[in-house]
Order: C-alpha cells, then sequence, then structure tokens
C-alpha cells in the first residue's frame, strides 16, 4: 500500500504564499482518511496527506500499491470506500471549473493513435476555450517541436509522457496530479521532469507525484 511514510519530494518552493493572518491556507490537495477496497483486495488503506500550492509532494510505492487508485479518487473517477478527497476546497465533481482548477495526466494517459500531439493539444484548447497560441508554448515546454506533427499513435512512451504533460497544463491549473510521470524517460528527460516540475511548483503550482521507482524528485535519481 502506498505509505505517507514514503513521501520522499517534499521541498519548499521560493514563492510559496503565506496565508493572511488568522486565516489558515486552502490546501490545494487535502486526502483524509482514504480507503478504498476492491472485494477482497485492499488497494488504499486510510491514506492521509495534504499538498500546499508552490509545493511539490512526491510517494513512492512499488506496483500494485495503491497510487492509481488514490489518484482516480481524488479526481472522482471512483467512490471511495472510506474516507474523502478534496482538490481546491470541493470534492472534485463540484468543482466549478476542473479543467482550469486541476490538470491529471495519469498511468498511460490515453490519447487517439491516429492525432498528432499537437492535433490533441489543439482540440483540448478549444474544448477549454484556450488560445491555441499555448499549444505552441506547451509543445516548446515539453520538447515536443519535432515530434509534434507525427501520429501519437507511434510516440514512444517518453514522448506520451512528455505530451500527457503538456495535456496537464492545457488549462493552465494550480494543480498538478501526475502518475508516474517519469515512466519511459531517459535520464536526461528525468532530470528535465525534475527541473520543469520544480518551476512549475515555483510558479506556486500544487504538484502531486506518484511513482514507482526512482522518479523526478530522487536526489540520486539518474
Ligand atoms: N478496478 C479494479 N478492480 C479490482 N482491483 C483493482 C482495480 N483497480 C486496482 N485494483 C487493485 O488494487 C491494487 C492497487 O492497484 P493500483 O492502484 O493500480 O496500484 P499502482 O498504481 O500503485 O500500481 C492492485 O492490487 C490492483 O490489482
Ligand atoms: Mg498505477
Amino acid at each position: 500500500m502506498v505509505s505517507p511514510m514514503a513521501n520522499t519530494l517534499n521541498q519548499r518552493a521560493p514563492n510559496q504564499q503565506a496565508p493572511a493572518p488568522g486565516r489558515p491556507a486552502l490546501m490545494a490537495i487535502e486526502v483524509v482518511g482514504l480507503t478504498k477496497r476492491f472485494g477482497p483486495t485492499m488497494a488504499v488503506q486510510d491514506l492521509s496527506f495534504s499538498v500546499a500550492y508552490g509545493r511539490i509532494v512526491g510517494f513512492l510505492g512499488p506496483n500494485g500499491a495503491g497510487k492509481t487508485t488514490a489518484l482516480r479518487a481524488l479526481l472522482g473517477l471512483l467512490r471511495p470506500t472510506a474516507g474523502a478527497a478534496r482538490v481546491a476546497g470541493y470534492r472534485y465533481r463540484d468543482l466549478p471549473d476542473p479543467a482550469g482548477t486541476v490538470g491529471a495526466a495519469l498511468d498511460g494517459g490515453a490519447c487517439h493513435p491516429g492525432r498528432s500531439g499537437r492535433q490533441h493539444l489543439r482540440a483540448l484548447a478549444r474544448a477549454a476555450g484556450v488560445d491555441e497560441g499555448r499549444v505552441e508554448d506547451l509543445l516548446g515546454l515539453v520538447g515536443l517541436e519535432a515530434a509534434a506533427d507525427r501520429r501519437a499513435g507511434g510516440y514512444s512512451l517518453g514522448m506520451r509522457q512528455r505530451l500527457g504533460l503538456a495535456v496537464t497544463l492545457v488549462g493552465d491549473p494550480g494543480i498538478l496530479v501526475l502518475d508516474e510521470p517519469a515512466n519511459g524517460l531517459d535520464p536526461e528527460g528525468i532530470r528535465w521532469l525534475r527541473g520543469l516540475l520544480r518551476s512549475l511548483a515555483a510558479e506556486g503550482r500544487a504538484v502531486l507525484v506518484f511513482e514507482s521507482r526512482a522518479g523526478p524528485g530522487v536526489p540520486d535519481g539518474r
């Protein structure tokens, strides 16, 4: 099971905002007593943690530890057996502007294989009412310019991860939730991802990362 003690990425962002005097800071993510059982399988047991804006919080857990289950519960994609998860103070399904609030990349995030990365991002930008110019910025940010017009079905795992990261940023959300984003990246890509996540947090975003092995926040991670 995913253990809160496995938290390895905690770091303080330079511009973390102080709450107004006398007011507690609104947590970007708050998970309390989250439990999910699938029949006899206890996938997540009594998981509690919070993520502040401007912080990166990471969990490490082996395959089957319950990482994806915890993220799906957070995103309202499954009903917890017990406990609750709140995003920006809301249950996910009650969020007034989900796309502008949370960007999520789930394990092997799906995208139409016949579409190029650029087409995929443009479609999402249109749906979110976002200027298409942002798509070009995002392609640059994730290093996909050269592959932007190739069919996503032919992308390597690392390229799909980069596209997935761009997808999370389309609506410029203040909260990012990433399921094994370093999977399939080469050592250089992992270093790049670590730097990118730090800069996204330094802009005041909350970043929640689940990893199954040495990932972007592990100090000696390749
Ligand atoms: N929809 C499901 N039905 C039954 N069992 C599931 C389902 N989703 C996950 N599980 C089980 O819950 C456990 C945790 O899975 P998962 O959250 O995918 O782990 P991780 O993402 O850490 O690899 C595993 O034992 C898995 O087989
Ligand atoms: Mg998983």
